[in-house]
Order: C-alpha cells, then sequence, then structure tokens
C-alpha cells in the first residue's frame, strides 16, 4: 500500500534540483502571499511517524467539496421561484451577471460520470430541451433587463452534443437578451470524441474563447474499463484544431482514484498532458457516489483504489505538472505562469463556484437549464434537475426553481472564511469578521474545533489568521468543516471523502 504523503512528494522534486530552480518550483507552490506571512512548525517526526498519525486526522474524512456554503445537500424546497423572482427584479440598476448554461446530455455513459446527464440519440430531445432553454433565458432577461454579462460557461453532460445550427440559434437568443460587449470570457466543456475542425471553427465563429476538454486518464486499460475510448492523439488532434480556429486557451480535465491506474500509469497521462500545453488542468479527485449513480457501481468490482492508493495518485500527477511549470491553483487546479488563474491566485482574488476556481468576481452568478444552480449575494437557486419536469415547467410559463438556500449574514461570512480558505489555503478571519461586521469572538468554538488540527501541524495560526501546511492542503476541505454548522450538526451523507 502506498504511504506517501502529500508533503514527501511534493518536496522530492525539490531536492534533487539545483538551488535556483529549486527556488522557482517554491515559488510556484508557495504561490500566495498568504501562504507566506506564517511561520509553519511542522510536527514532523520520523521515528514517531508523526505524518501518519496525521493522516487519521482527516484523509478518509467525509468533508464537502465547499463549491458552495452552505454545501448543496442542505438547499431547500421552501425556496421557490417567487424568491428567485425577488431576486431577479431587485438587481441594482449597474449589476452586470455571469451566465451557466447546461446542457444534460451525452452520446455514451461514461461509467465514472457524476454529472447530471442523460445518454441520447434523439435530436428531438435536445431540440425540445433547448426550446425550453430559450424560453427560461427570455423569462429571466425580462425580469433582470439586458444585463452585461461578465462571463458565460456552457456545462454538462456534453455542450458540443449541439450541431452548429442549434449553437447559432442559442447564441442568437443569449446575445438579444444580454449584453456581450464587455465579456471576458464565454467558455464550453467538450467531449473530444465528438469535436471535429469543423466544430472548431463553428465554435469559434460563435465566440467561444476558453474550452475545457475531458481527458481524464490516456491509459487504455483505464479508458476501456470507465467505458471512454479516447486515444490520446485524438484528444492531440482536437486541441490542434481548436488553435488553428482561434480559441487558444485550453483546459484539460484529469482524474484520479479510477480503477487500475497507478501512480506510474497517471504520471504518463499527466506527462501526455503537458505535452499537449493546456492553459490550464483540472486534477479531479473521483466521487463515487453509487448511491446516486448507479452505474458507478459497476467500477467496484474491478476494485478503486483506497484514500492512500488515491493520495499517491494525486501526488504523482501533480508532481509532474509542478516539474512542467503548472501552479497550483487550491487543491485540484493547476494553472501555467503568468495565467489569469495564477495571477488571481496570487493576488487573493481567486473564487470558487460550482464550475471550480475562477477569477471571476461577479457575485451574481445566474443558472439556466436543468439542474443549473443561481449563485447570488442572497443566496443559491438550483432548477430542477430532471430534464424532462425541467421542460414542463418552463412550458408552464414558470422560473423552473426546484430548491435553493437563503443566505443570513452569518451565513455569508462563513461562506467567505471558507471560500478564502479553500481559494488561499489560509484566512485572516478577523479581516473578514471586520468586512462583515461581525464579532470574532461568536467563533470561539469554531477556533476550539481547530485545536486538533494545530497540534498535530495540520494548521498554523496566528491570532486569528490561519495557514494550510503545505503538505496538508488537501486536508482544506476539513478545516472549512470546523466553520460550518450545518454540516457538523447533520447527519447527511456527504458525497465525498477528502484524498
Ligand atoms: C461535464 S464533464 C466534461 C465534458 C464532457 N462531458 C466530457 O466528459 O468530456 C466535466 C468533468 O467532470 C469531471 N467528472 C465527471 N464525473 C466525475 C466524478 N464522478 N468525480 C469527479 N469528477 C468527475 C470529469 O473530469 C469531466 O471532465
Ligand atoms: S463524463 Fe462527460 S461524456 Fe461522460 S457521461 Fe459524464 S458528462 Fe457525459
Amino acid at each position: 500500500m502506498a504511504t506517501c504523503g502529500a508533503g514527501a512528494f511534493l518536496l522530492c522534486p525539490l531536492i534533487s534540483r539545483p538551488l535556483k530552480q529549486s527556488l522557482i518550483l517554491l515559488k510556484r507552490v508557495c504561490f500566495n502571499p498568504m501562504l507566506q506571512i506564517l511561520p509553519m512548525k511542522l510536527k514532523t517526526n520520523p521515528k514517531t511517524n508523526r505524518r501518519e498519525e496525521n493522516f487519521d486526522l482527516w484523509l478518509g474524512k467525509p468533508a464537502p467539496r465547499y463549491t458552495s456554503f452552505p454545501p448543496a445537500p442542505f438547499f431547500t424546497p421552501a425556496v421557490t421561484e417567487q424568491d428567485y423572482s425577488s431576486y431577479l427584479s431587485t438587481l441594482a440598476d449597474d449589476a452586470g451577471v455571469s451566465l451557466y448554461l447546461h446542457i444534460p446530455f451525452c452520446r455514451s455513459l461514461c461509467l465514472y460520470c457524476g454529472c447530471n446527464m442523460s445518454v441520447t440519440q434523439r435530436a428531438d430531445r435536445v431540440q425540445n430541451y433547448l426550446g425550453a432553454l430559450k424560453r427560461e433565458i427570455e423569462r429571466v432577461a425580462a425580469l433582470t433587463g439586458k444585463r452585461r454579462v461578465r462571463s458565460l460557461h456552457f456545462g454538462g453532460g456534453t455542450p458540443n452534443i449541439l450541431g452548429e445550427q442549434e449553437l447559432r440559434d442559442l447564441f442568437a437568443v443569449l446575445r438579444q437578451h444580454f449584453d456581450f460587449n464587455a465579456a471576458r470570457e464565454i467558455a464550453m466543456e467538450l467531449d473530444p470524441r465528438l469535436a471535429s475542425a469543423d466544430q472548431a471553427e463553428s465554435l469559434a465563429a460563435c465566440g467561444i474563447t476558453r474550452v475545457s476538454l475531458g481527458a481524464q486518464d490516456f491509459n487504455p486499460e483505464v479508458q476501456l474499463i470507465v467505458r471512454r475510448h479516447q486515444p490520446y492523439e485524438q484528444v492531440a488532434a482536437v486541441c490542434a484544431a481548436l488553435r488553428h480556429a482561434g480559441i487558444r486557451r485550453i483546459n484539460l480535465d484529469l482524474m484520479y482514484g479510477l480503477p487500475k491506474q497507478t501512480p506510474e500509469s497517471l504520471a504518463d497521462t499527466a506527462r501526455r498532458v503537458c505535452a499537449l500545453a493546456p492553459d490550464r488542468v483540472a486534477l479531479f479527485s473521483y466521487a463515487h457516489v453509487p448511491q446516486i449513480k448507479k452505474h458507478q457501481r459497476v467500477l467496484e468490482k474491478y476494485g478503486l483504489p483506497d484514500v492512500r492508493q488515491c493520495l499517491a495518485l494525486e501526488n504523482a500527477a501533480r508532481g509532474v505538472l509542478i516539474e512542467n511549470g503548472y501552479c497550483e491553483i487550491g487543491i485540484d487546479h493547476f494553472a501555467k505562469e503568468g495565467d489569469g488563474l495564477t495571477q488571481a491566485s496570487r493576488e487573493g482574488r481567486l473564487h470558487r463556484t460550482f464550475q471550480g476556481y475562477t477569477e471571476d468576481d461577479t457575485p451574481h452568478l445566474l443558472g439556466l437549464g436543468a439542474s443549473s444552480i443561481g449563485q447570488t449575494p442572497a443566496g443559491y437557486f438550483q432548477n430542477e434537475p430532471d430534464a424532462r419536469a425541467y421542460q414542463s415547467l418552463v412550458a408552464n410559463g414558470q422560473l423552473p426553481i426546484r430548491r435553493g438556500f437563503l443566505v443570513s449574514p452569518e451565513d455569508r461570512l462563513r461562506r467567505a472564511i471558507i471560500e478564502r480558505l479553500m481559494c488561499d489555503l489560509a484566512c485572516d478571519v478577523a479581516a473578514v469578521c471586520r468586512r462583515h461586521n461581525f464579532p470574532i469572538e461568536n467563533l470561539a468554538e469554531d477556533f476550539a474545533r481547530l485545536r486538533p488540527y494545530e497540534e498535530a501541524g495540520l494548521i498554523a495560526r496566528q491570532g486569528a489568521t490561519l495557514r494550510l501546511a503545505t503538505p496538508y492542503r488537501m486536508a482544506v476541505r476539513i478545516i472549512c468543516k470546523a466553520f460550518d454548522p450545518y454540516t457538523l450538526g447533520s447527519q447527511k451523507i456527504l458525497s465525498s471523502r477528502v484524498a
């Protein structure tokens, strides 16, 4: 069984290199000034194997991924379309928005998939859905007025299942109802198996500026098991076609925790990914939720790696990415030096949404399409997740809100603390309290919950400033949990363990 700790791996490439090169690497790892303000004493004793003890405090423990606070399992049906409608109609006159658009269809099922999607080969199913989506766009815009859009993200499912004409029509409706003149980014998640040179040209013509390609793992044995046949050469050809069409901002998604992955094989995938020179790489931990996604059960017969093996997999891929010049962003993203995400991360301007890490600071993120989630200062508004039920609600003339969460001033404070921790792996809690006009004394119990982690060296604390020790960055979700009374007081099943 692998016992390699995150920190051990992280330091390996550093000590085998000339000093100058090591310092450059170190700079990439310690990307944020917040990370450098506290002296860090790591209690690592090789005799007592202290780091192993520390693992027991966090590795394999359940914790939300904190893409929102409160986490999505705490959303409630008490939040209705009336709440959303009143939020939309009272947006400040000068407020811009960002948009997330969900396309919940794929051509085939990948066995690891945890997304809201269904498989279809039927054009009419997609067209009917697009009809509802356009009506929802019109309805939302009727309440907000024609707003400036800062960024637009198409997620799925597989947004590039849409044909050229379908995409053009959808963009026509979007541009009719929202103002894209100052949009910084229009991004789309693509399945490389459906992409082509012609599609790349049509995406560019529609104004797409960034794409995320699902690469996951290039090992043929892993691909066979997860039912996603996708040779490296195919992904390489798609990257070339996109760049030729003028879409130069490319993200690649990798995943660890799948059957038959080994640190060596995943490192090999990461090397191939680096050869494609994406601007950003996401290294997702596989979320195994067979109670919700029954198809994932099939993977169990091949044997899923345990949490320590997962950590070794993550270490292996991360090491390759860092060696190849990528900077670590939060817990699972990597970006080139000079990329906007790297800059935002260094300057403490990173944000975390349901789409992951972003430099987009627009507080008004509106969700469109089945299952999409709006993230706003008032709270969260989630659409009906089932595509057919979503279409019926829209056909009835409703805003298809199914559940959500209206945040209190204290929720907003906790959301800010957790966001800084997830983004910076550090937080000046006193400063956040001052900004939210919240007495820090009221967080005494939260700080008390942190004590075991301080004693074990997972975090350093100076006054009310917290910092994760670099080797334990993956433990940040457990640290966030100390500030999350909803999760702490709940019996709800949390979907993911920390690894
Ligand atoms: C909507 S998919 C990407 C677009 C396209 N459908 C594809 O697969 O290429 C978004 C990403 O979610 C990640 N993902 C899907 N299921 C996951 C799971 N169970 N755990 C962690 N990440 C997952 C994958 O890395 C995938 O690339
Ligand atoms: S990973 Fe992508 S292509 Fe595969 S089933 Fe999920 S959303 Fe569809």
